[in-house]
């Protein structure tokens, strides 16, 4: 696949970054197009890719174009982009609220457009995304967004009434998840733990707790079942939870942000 990317900041590299190292793509397939030049080279050390400040040279040497600039960027980038370039060109958005009509009116016509929403633990191989196809899309064009955002985490396709809740929930979702491992380690270090030992064992048993319900596809609430004795530590602590109302706390966080996300968009 050759594949060009417009906005080679953090995540447009990171997903490059995922996609050579899975083997997606190999880095002589790749071009990045950037006006800064500190990111044009930050992406070529570390993807291996080369890049340019020429839009038409990216898209002419392209078949999917990654479109990873600001939100507000994406007006101004589309605008260079030239209908013969274009032409029968796969464009994958990754611009958090920008709707798919609103990206199929500004690109040329022939172009396919595909929405995205990834998380920031993509950074790290471990997103969490959520795609939806736009009108003109054609069979294959799937398996190419989930070839790239699954070398940096997992992907689902959801229609596109469904952005705002990813958005609310995965999106948002590594903010709140920072908070609880904060808070779990502020209760060690209540409890006698050095705070480096306090964040280290917190964030771990997050993300192993996460690995157990992603590996066995159990229900949480079995999995929870399953370390809760009678009588014993964990239900002492679980009855805390309850009491302090965290679970509609958390739901409740979940339908502020995707509202948000709705208000947001409509702006
Ligand atoms: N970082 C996140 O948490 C996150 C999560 C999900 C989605 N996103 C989406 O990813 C996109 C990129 O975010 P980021 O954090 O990588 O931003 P970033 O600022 O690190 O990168 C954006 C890059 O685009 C470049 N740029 C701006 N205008 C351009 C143009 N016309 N042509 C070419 N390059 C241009 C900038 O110079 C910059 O290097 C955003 O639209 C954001 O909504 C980000």
């Amino acid at each position: 696949m050759n594949l060009g990317v417009i906005g080679c900041g953090k995540m447009g590299t990171a997903l490059v970054q995922g996609a050579v190292s899975a083997g997606v793509v190999n880095p002589g397939e790749v071009i990045g197009m950037d006006l800064i030049a500190a990111a044009r080279q930050n992406f070529t050390e570390l993807t291996g890719a080369r890049a340019t400040t020429d839009v038409g040279e990216v898209l002419s040497a392209s078949d999917v174009i990654l479109l990873c600039t600001k939100p507000q960027d994406i007006h101004a980038a589309l605008a260079d982009f030239n209908s013969d370039d274009s032409c029968g060109k796969l464009l994958i958005s990754i611009a958090a609220g920008v709707r798919l009509a609103d990206i199929e009116s500004k690109a040329p016509e022939s172009m396919r457009v595909i929405r995205t929403m990834p998380n920031t633990p993509a950074l790290v191989g471990k997103g969490a995304a959520a795609y939806c196809l736009g009108s003109r899309c054609q069979d294959g064009d799937e398996a190419v967004v989930m070839a790239l955002l699954s070398a940096v985490g997992l992907a689902v396709c959801v229609p596109e009434k469904l952005m705002d809740a990813v958005t609310g929930l995965s999106g948002s979702g590594p903010a709140y998840v920072y908070l609880i491992i904060e808070a779990l380690a502020d209760g060690g270090v209540m409890a006698g733990l050095s705070r480096p030992e306090a964040i280290k064992l917190a964030a771990q048993t997050v993300s192993g707790a996460a690995e157990m319900v992603l590996r066995t596809g159990d229900h949480p609430a079995k999995l929870k079942d399953m370390v809760t004795s009678p009588g014993g530590t964990t239900i002492a602590g679980l009855s805390v939870l309850e009491g302090s109302k965290v679970r509609s706390a958390l739901i409740d966080a979940v339908m502020a942000a995707t509202a948000r996300s709705a208000e947001l968009g409509k702006s």
